[in-house]
């Protein structure tokens, strides 16, 4: 199997108020391509920590972080950027679409700073509000949506570049159990198209869909099920 993400010895140092906050402490992890994984662990534990750095959103005190055969810690912004366009979608759980932008206007923001061209990036989008059941709403503005279309549509917009790598931060944690049953659906079927999925969650149900589970305490790998990595 090829690894995709490969964590070597990540440590992340918060300069506190008063002292510094370990968030993460020497984690060393490898998820392969293709994999379908759920992070969880107690609050504060450094659930998000861990994933902003495997997408290039935050970067590490020390160690290793190899994503995309690119070692992150070193790239400059420019590249992180170019790494961030290319390879990952984002889902958070405030949904963060842009409230001035049609649904298909946000979904092709992505492309527009790939330089896609506009044609093109009309399609795109709209293929993408297709597969989670939303191009009906093309044209509507996000505040029409409830809130769990437009979780959605955030994540149409966080495949619509086909990225490798798939990362979302409580993606549920504001949808009631219908909306959370159907973006688990969708979640699925982008990680049957061959994509790699982190998910992290404090919800077993959603855990539960992943193919291996990798629970944090105290900025420390406390278990992971499946392959462990190879040091
Ligand atoms: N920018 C920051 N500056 C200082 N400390 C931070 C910063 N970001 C996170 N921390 C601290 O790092 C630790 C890990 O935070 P993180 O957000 O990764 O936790 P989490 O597991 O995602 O928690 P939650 O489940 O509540 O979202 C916490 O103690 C947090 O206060
Ligand atoms: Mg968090």
């Amino acid at each position: 199997m090829v690894s995709l993400i490969e964590l070597e010895n990540l440590s992340k140092v918060y300069e506190g108020e008063s002292e510094p906050v370990h968030a993460l402490r020497s984690v060393s992890l490898t998820i392969s391509e293709g994999d379908y994984v759920a992070v969880t662990g107690p609050s504060g534990s450094g659930k998000s920590t861990l994933l902003n750095i495997i997408g290039g959103l935050d970067t590490p005190s020390s160690g290793k972080c190899v994503v995309a055969g690119r070692n992150l810690p070193a790239l400059g912004d420019y590249e992180l950027t170019r790494f961030r366009r290319t390879f990952v979608g984002f889902v958070f759980q405030a949904f963060n679409l842009i409230s001035d932008m049609t649904l298909v206007d946000n979904v092709a923001l992505p492309l527009y700073y790939a330089g896609v061209t506009k044609r093109e990036r009309t399609e795109r989008a709209v293929q993408a509000l297709q597969s989670v059941g939303l191009a009906k709403r093309a044209r509507a503005y996000p505040s029409s949506l409830s809130g769990g279309e437009q979780q959605r549509v955030a994540i149409a917009r966080a495949i619509v570049h086909n990225p490798k790598l798939l990362l979302a931060d409580e993606p549920t944690g504001n949808v009631d159990s219908a909306t959370q049953d159907r973006i688990l659906g969708i979640f699925d079927s982008i990680n049957t198209s061959g994509r790699t999925i982190v998910v992290v969650t404090h919800n077993p149900v959603v855990a539960e869909k992943a193919r291996r589970v990798v629970q944090i305490i105290d900025g420390v790998i406390a278990s992971c099920s499946g392959p462990l990595p190879s040091l």
